[in-house]
């Protein structure tokens, strides 16, 4: 009989651990990095630093291989501007940052064609970009969680995600830079304001989906219930604070769409046809 009941009971608890293995996992949604990236221009490219280079046969491939190397953006040089290239050149360029704002860094090349995760660069013209990571900026005026949430959106961003160790480090280090007082922390997307200890991205994902933490000791302060808003400091750690406190902000852009989806079909570069004059061209950069 005791067999038989203890049986039951492990019975039950599998059960009960598979439904809510399941049910925690729906709220979850575990989407792989996938970035899309756009066209923005063409007879262009960018001569930011290139983190990997590659010979791809079609533009598919390049952006398989820009997504597989994390990088923000690409210059590609399909199959018919190959007679503009320079011999030695990859035709797919994987670049860790993309163009923000009105850059020297963009320049003109018929071989090339600029593709971009950050659609709407005007936006992020006065942002930062961290490497392979994204599009980040500081709101220096200090005010509380909700105001600062408020002047993320208004730059068409929001508080950043800092759900990994690398976002934690590298964000940190970019608040140790960049904020002058003496103590360097800013307001990052996460929060318990709708539920006492569970917290959430500004997304609305759970924390509870990520493996990372990187709580300062004793955070987040349980026996402080009104601490519900948490900041990311100078030491890489987060700590939780009264959300009424006036603090600088650290905003994340997130990848989309161009403004205006401009169909290249019937543009070419005034230089596509004039080899002489673009080898000049190349030669003057
Ligand atoms: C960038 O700025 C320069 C001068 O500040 C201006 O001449 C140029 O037209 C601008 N380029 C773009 C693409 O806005
Ligand atoms: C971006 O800025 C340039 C010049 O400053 C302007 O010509 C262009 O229309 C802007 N693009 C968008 C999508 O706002
Ligand atoms: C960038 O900064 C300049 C100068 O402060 C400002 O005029 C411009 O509006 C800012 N651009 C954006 C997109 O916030
Ligand atoms: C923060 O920056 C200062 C230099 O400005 C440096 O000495 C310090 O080690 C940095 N702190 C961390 C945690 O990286
Ligand atoms: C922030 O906004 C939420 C609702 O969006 C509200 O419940 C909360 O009281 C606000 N907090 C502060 C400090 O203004
Ligand atoms: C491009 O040019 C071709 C032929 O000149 C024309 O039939 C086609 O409609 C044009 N496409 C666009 C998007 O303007
Ligand atoms: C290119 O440069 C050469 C000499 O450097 C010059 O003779 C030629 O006219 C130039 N071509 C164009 C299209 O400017």
């Amino acid at each position: 009989k005791l067999h038989n009941d203890m049986n039951l009971l492990i019975f039950v608890l599998f059960i009960y651990a598979i439904f809510t293995k399941t049910h925690s996992q729906r709220h979850c949604q575990f989407k792989p990095r996938f970035l899309r990236y756009y066209k923005i221009r063409n007879c262009y490219k960018s001569t930011l630093p290139v983190i990997a280079w590659a010979n791809t046969p079609t533009l598919r491939s390049c952006i398989k291989f820009a997504r597989h190397r994390n990088a923000l953006a690409f210059n590609f040089s399909p199959m018919e501007a190959i007679n503009y290239r320079n011999d030695f050149t990859s035709n797919c360029q994987a670049l860790g940052c993309p163009e923000i704002g009105n850059s020297s860094t963009f320049v003109m090349d018929v071989a090339f064609d600029y593709y971009s995760a950050y659609g709407n660069w005007n936006k992020t013209e006065n942002a930062t970009c961290i490497k392979s990571l994204g599009i980040f900026s500081l709101i220096t005026e200090k005010q509380n969680y909700n105001k600062s949430i408020e002047s993320c959106q208004n730059i068409g961003a929001d508080l950043a995600d800092v759900s990994s160790e690398v976002r934690t480090n590298y964000l940190s280090n970019y608040i140790n830079n960049t904020i002058q007082n003496w103590y360097k922390a800013a307001y990052v997307g996460l929060d318990d304001i709708q539920e006492e200890g569970i917290f959430r991205t500004v997304s609305g994902t759970l924390l509870t989906c990520f493996r990372y933490r990187a709580w300062g000791p004793g955070h987040p302060r349980s026996k402080h219930k009104s601490e519900d808003c948490v900041i990311l400091d100078s030491d890489k750690m987060w700590r939780v604070v009264k959300c009424r406190t006036k603090l600088q902000a650290l905003c994340e852009f997130y990848p989309e769409k161009p403004a205006e989806l401009i169909d290249y079909e019937n543009i070419t570069c005034n230089y596509i046809l004039d080899k002489s004059k673009y080898k000049n061209l190349s030669t003057n950069q």
